[in-house]
């Protein structure tokens, strides 16, 4: 850890993580292609794409479980193949299917992996004590690991990637399977770690995204396709400049008068509902927000209004748009 600060001091980059052009190849499939992200000190990383997409390779890539075909990474500085000991000195990997022992009990476990993580002595006993605390285990530090429940072990999976403290967590699908109530649990549980650490976590829940992470990496077909912060992916979106509107009256005067409004570049009429309300959407650019016009134009006309919208794109529509293949 005071390597790191030295580390930092020197370089005025903090990157903690550093990637350039990292390849994978699994005979012919090339499951990571040329991906390059930079993630800073302290930032919470969500890790996104579909199935398949090449997340949980290239986790593992950073974690020195697979070699990159081409490419390298360094992790507080240190090369993950020149330094692969030091790299992850720095790191606590969660992997996608946490492998516990089903017959050792939580702080047996715990002790056994601080061990091969080079713990020894008193920081072993301390450093256990620590992780169980921090994940919500001591009342099960004597459980079985095959009496767990899955948020249980999740937990414990967490615990280990902590042993050591290390600056940086990746954790590969930390909710996955989870029911709505563990899942905020161990959503809280990462927000409070990432009070101290780095995070880089892949999941598919993106409201969990969009409540904890300050930067999201959308990957697809091994491919990356943004690194942003939400509020800039969401607001870049066509989407963003959508406003719907649902009105009783003509439409052929009040969609030319809405066409007729500075950034708006489409009218759709989406069809006429029961009770004869009109449904209207307004296309206009990202990042405008023609709800007062457009309501003003139906009051020109005096037409009853039930209904302003304006679309807030949210990250499942960058997704959707940064990955679909229609
Ligand atoms: N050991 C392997 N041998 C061959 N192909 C592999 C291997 N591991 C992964 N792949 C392939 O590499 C691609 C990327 O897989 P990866 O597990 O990284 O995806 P992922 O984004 O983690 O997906 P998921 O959301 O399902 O966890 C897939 O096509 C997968 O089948
Ligand atoms: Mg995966």
């Amino acid at each position: 850890m005071v390597e790191y600060k030295a580390y930092t001091k020197e370089k005025r980059a903090m990157s903690m993580v550093s990637t350039e052009h990292l390849y994978k190849e699994f005979g012919r499939i090339m499951a990571v292609k040329d991906v390059s992200f930079e993630v800073e000190l302290s930032e919470i990383v969500g890790f996104l794409g579909p199935n398949g997409a090449g997340k949980t390779t290239t986790m593992k890539m950073l974690t020195g479980y697979l070699p990159p075909t081409a490419g390298t990474a360094r992790i507080a500085g240190h090369d993950i193949i020149d330094e692969p000991l030091e790299a992850r000195r720095h790191m606590g990997y969660m992997p996608e299917n946490v492998p516990l022992y089903d017959d050792m009990r939580v702080y047996e476990y715990l002790y056994y992996r601080a061990k091969l993580k080079g713990l020894f002595g008193k920081s072993v006993r301390q450093q256990v004590g620590y992780v169980m605390d921090r994940c919500g285990l001591d009342s099960k530090r004597k459980s079985m690991i095959h009496t767990l429940s899955k948020g249980y072990r999740q937990r414990v999976g967490l615990a280990d990637a902590l042993l050591g403290e290390p600056e940086l967590l990746i954790l590969d699908e930390p909710t996955n399977g989870l029911d709505p109530n563990q899942i905020r649990q161990i959503r809280e549980l990462i927000r409070s770690l990432a009070e101290e650490h780095t995070v880089i976590l892949s999941t598919h829940i993106l409201s969990e995204v969009e409540m904890i992470c300050n930067k999201v990496i959308i990957i697809d077909n091994g491919e990356i396709k943004a690194a942003d912060t939400p509020t800039n992916l969401t607001g870049g979106l066509r989407a963003a400049g959508r406003v719907s509107l649902e009105y009783k009256g003509e439409l052929e005067g009040v969609m030319r008068d809405l066409s007729a409004i500075p950034s708006v570049k489409k009218i759709i009429f989406e069809g006429t509902l029961p009770g004869g309300w009109q449904r209207l959407v307004v296309r206009a650019e990202p990042g405008t927000d023609t709800r007062e016009k457009a309501a003003a134009v139906i009051r020109r006309y005096d037409y009853p209004l039930r209904h302003v919208y304006r679309h807030i794109p949210s990250l499942e529509d960058v997704f959707v748009e940064m990955t679909r293949h229609d």
